[in-house]
């Protein structure tokens, strides 16, 4: 069924402007019958953040950013699903066209820069479908106009930590400017002390909320230095690493689209995602786990991004080009891996080769 679907409607969504073909993902999977998707291997189960993950595979921040579509999302196998980016106020992002893809290069520009519907409509979903459970985090940022940026991320964690499995902190956007400037040192600190105080503070009522911080592949090494190092003295539970990439690999096929500013994501992020990734892993030093997104696009590179330090990835731009047959591939080639290797948890994967990866030469 799912397979009927996504052949027949690939080709179309294709063919149309990538904005529309999005909106019309988004209304196909909210009144597509889907039915509910087969139970997941028990090997492929993880306890992360102190949440019971079915699969370790999740649909990153920035499909579903107004939490539109959850359930029809888990319903296609994703054993988490990330809704968001939310602001407070509802905005309306950058002009169009914002979204571009690189066809020959399985890649995708973006610079959509947070349009919301805002908090109210986001919340509203959510506690409507709050009983029905899944994995269901809410990525959260701030809105471009704020006078006060970080009371955003404060306020959006008090609305939501009742109704969201975990909470995920995005100061790595690259199209809000000045956003990922909280990712400086002393302002970093300020923000996670805020942000974990709010959590503390509500978590009697909302429950034991894990709070997650997203970064940007673009960090240098030594502000990764200070990152880690805050984020550990200030117990966050977990990083996502990454978010898309202002730069622009000198092996990009489309040269011309390849000159929009935005986020670079997909095939041709998956060099420096990995790596930063696995630099993460070694700095972290198993005190948090580690959501690994960028570039994944078939089941090896899942895997690789996993041995690179992800104990959860999470995919987005593969989806566009591979289609929804990629969450079971990677599964079977994850299942696969796990019967070579003898193994009956994920668990001995994760970080297997970070080291190695940090030895190699740093990718173009
Ligand atoms: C169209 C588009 C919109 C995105 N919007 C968001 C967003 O709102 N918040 C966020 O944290 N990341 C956003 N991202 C980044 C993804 O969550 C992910 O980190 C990144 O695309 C790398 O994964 P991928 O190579 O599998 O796409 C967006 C990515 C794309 C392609």
């Amino acid at each position: 069924m799912i397979g009927l679907l996504d052949r027949l409607a690939r080709p179309f969504l294709h063919a149309l402007d990538p904005e529309d073909a999005h909106g019309l993902a988004i209304k196909m999977l909210k009144f597509a019958p889907l039915p509910p998707p087969p139970r997941d291997d028990k090997r492929l189960a993880l306890r992360v953040f102190g949440l019971n993950v079915p699969n370790p595979v999740g649909i990153a921040a920035g499909f579903d950013k107004n939490a539109e579509v959850p359930d029809a999302l888990l319903r296609l196998g994703f054993g988490f699903v990330e809704v968001g980016t939310i602001t407070p106020k509802p905005q309306p992002g950058n002009p169009r066209p914002r979204l571009f893809r690189l066809d020959a290069d399985h890649g995708v520009i973006n610079r959509l820069g947070f349009n919301s519907q805002g908090a109210d409509a986001a919340l509203k979903r959510l506690v409507a479908r709050a009983a029905a459970g899944g994995i269901v985090g809410i990525n959260v940022g701030a809105n471009k106009d704020s006078p006060d940026r970080v009371a955003d991320y404060v306020q959006l964690i008090e609305r939501f930590a009742a109704v969201a499995s975990y909470v995920t902190v995005n100061i790595s956007s690259p199209n809000t400017p000045g956003l990922r400037n909280l990712q400086q040192a002393s302002v970093l600190d300020d923000l996670l002390a805020r942000v974990v105080d709010a959590r503390e503070r509500i978590a009697p009522n909302a429950g034991p909320t894990p709070v997650l911080l997203k970064i940007a592949p673009d960090l240098s090494l030594g502000d990764l230095d200070d990152v880690v190092g805050i984020a550990r003295s200030r117990r966050v539970d977990g990083m996502i690493v990454g978010n898309t990439t202002v730069a622009r690999p000198p092996n990009l096929l489309e040269t011309a689209i390849a000159k929009e500013a935005g986020g670079l994501s997909g095939r041709p992020l998956y060099p420096l995602a990995n790596r930063m990734l696995a630099e993460t892993y070694v700095r972290v030093e198993d005190v948090f786990p580690l959501v690994g997104a960028g570039g994944i696009d078939s089941g090896a590179t899942a895997l690789a991004k996993i041995r690179a330090g992800a104990s959860l990835i999470q995919v987005y731009s593969g989806l566009v080009f591979r289609g929804l047959g990629l969450i079971a591939e990677i599964k079977n080639a994850l299942l696969e891996a796990l019967e070579d290797d003898g193994q009956d948890s994920l668990k001995e994967f994760i970080g297997a080769d970070a080291a190695a990866v940090t030895a190699e030469p740093w990718p173009k």
